[in-house]
């Protein structure tokens, strides 16, 4: 009554009927709170027919401001006066209805990848927004708010988990949630999820790490709750790259995401998985142990050029063998032993090692081959100087001696001569045999040096090349 009789007021006064609609209240409930809140339905009357006119009053305005406030709708939808009823149950009208969440997820930082404990930590934004058939309003009632923030305790929200995730998110969690006037329910949610992830060190410095985070409902079948997610692989990646703060020692390379339905202890249940790729900033690592280890490998190649007399070569050698030891120690510490593939990392560092050895191994070969041939030198030249000593006598006594009393000795002399000089011939003739001419063995021990150089450099190369093709694909 009071609202046909303002209208007609309104109508002598401005003289438009368009203007004067008549206050679209589309639910009990809102007759009852606004009643409740001592609000008469002529002054939403005279809201309505203010908002349609430019000619107001100090009075009409302040009913406006009266109805345009978040308190109406929140005491419209009864979100304090009904609290349990929002927060208890799944809010569909009709309980066949799915729940459909639409998931989006960003990564805002890479914070650590733990390879020793296979853990991955990331910060991500979290955005989903689902229905609610019981928070909707029609917002020209009004003054046309489309929205409204009311803390998220207020109403349902999905029992959504991150699978992987091993540890408690410590940040708080989002304290408000956005309700829109169709129904829609939007939550945001910043968190640091510190998940499980397996990882694959084969390749190590030079991998690419896939970490997934999939999202599922504690308690929902797939008949309840539908999660799927709203941007493709392509959008997810291009805004994940944009954000970007920091990548500690990874580059994002992209991210993509499906979901699919599980099926845990009997029980079907929709899971949203993101995966996320990155590659390992490795300029470090190779800058670090693989350059130093092929300068070694350099040092051991050009140890072939120093001679082979004495053990210098020997300890050069074994000096630069201790040193790929010590880089040994330093990868132990970084490679975890979770992995059942010996990493590539292992086997250059071990080939190399093993070459190496092989290579000191020949040095030693060879050192000794040639002391054998410079001691059976000095074996020839003991024997040439014991036997110059008797033509010295030979040719002394006889004639500085008076002769006839030496006659008889120096035919002694001179038959001790013939048989020594005999016993020369036969040891020159029986040396000779076993050995065709003085530094065989030295000779020997040269060819051996010069086959093995270049066996050795060749099978370094072709180890180096086929371990860095398989490495670097
Ligand atoms: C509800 O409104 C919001 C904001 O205008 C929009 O983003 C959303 O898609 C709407 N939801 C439905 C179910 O129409």
């Amino acid at each position: 009554m009071i609202f046909t009789l303002t209208c007609f007021m309104f109508l002598h006064t401005v003289g438009n009927p368009a203007s004067c609609v008549s206050p679209n209240v589309h639910d009990d409930q809102l007759m009852s709170n606004q009643s409740l809140r001592g609000m008469s339905v002529g002054n939403a009357t005279n809201y309505e027919c203010s908002n349609c006119s430019n000619q107001t009053s100090n009075q009409t305005s302040d009913n406006k401001a009266s109805i345009c406030s978040y308190e109406n709708i929140i005491d419209h939808l009864g979100l304090t006066k009904y609290k349990d009823r929002f927060t208890m149950s799944r809010p569909v009208k009709d309980h066949k209805n799915k729940t459909v969440i639409y998931l989006e997820m960003e990564v805002y930082a890479i914070l650590d990848v733990k390879e020793t404990d296979q853990t991955f930590i990331a910060y991500v934004w979290i955005y989903m927004d689902w229905g609610n058939d019981y928070a909707k309003w029609n917002k020209e009632d009004f003054c046309g708010i489309s929205a409204i923030i009311v803390p998220s305790e207020a109403l349902w929200k999905p029992d959504l988990t991150i699978e992987e995730m091993i540890e408690k998110d410590k940040s708080p969690p989002s304290p408000f949630l956005k309700i829109y006037h169709n129904g829609t329910i939007e939550f945001r949610n910043d968190q640091i999820v510190i998940s499980t992830c397996k990882m694959h060190v084969y390749k190590f410095p030079f991998d690419i790490q896939s970490c997934n985070i999939s999202f599922k409902s504690y308690l929902y079948g797939e008949n309840e709750l539908d999660i799927t997610f709203q941007e493709n692989s392509t959008e997810i990646t291009k805004w994940s790259r944009d954000v970007m703060a920091t990548e500690y020692e990874w580059v994002f390379v992209n991210m993509s995401v499906f979901n699919t339905t599980v099926n845990h202890f009997e029980f079907p249940q929709t899971v949203v998985i993101y995966t996320i790729f990155m590659r390992r900033k490795s300029v470090l690592h190779f800058a670090s142990f693989v350059m130093p280890v092929l300068f070694f490998l350099c040092l051991d190649f050009f140890s072939l050029l120093m001679p082979h007399n004495g053990g210098e070569k020997v300890g050069f050698k074994t000096t630069v063998l201790l040193a790929i030891t010590v880089m040994q120690l330093i990868l132990i510490e970084i490679l975890p032993f979770t992995s059942s593939k010996i990493p590539l990392i292992v086997i250059y560092c071990n080939g190399i090692f093993g070459l190496m050895l092989l290579s000191l191994l020949e040095t030693i070969v060879v050192n000794y081959l040639a002391e054998k041939d410079s001691a059976s030198q000095d074996e020839l030249k003991e024997g040439f100087h014991c036997a110059s000593r008797f033509p010295e006598v030979a040719n002394k006594s006889p004639f500085t001696d008076q002769e006839g009393t030496n006659n008889q000795l120096t035919k002694i002399f001179l038959a001790v001569e013939k048989v020594s000089d005999e016993l020369q011939e036969m040891k020159k003739s029986v040396t000779f045999l076993k050995e065709p001419k003085p530094g065989y063995w030295t000779e020997l021990a040269k060819r051996i040096d010069k086959f093995f150089s270049v066996l050795y450099v060749t099978a370094v190369l072709v180890f180096l090349s086929v371990l860095f093709a398989k490495w670097l694909t």
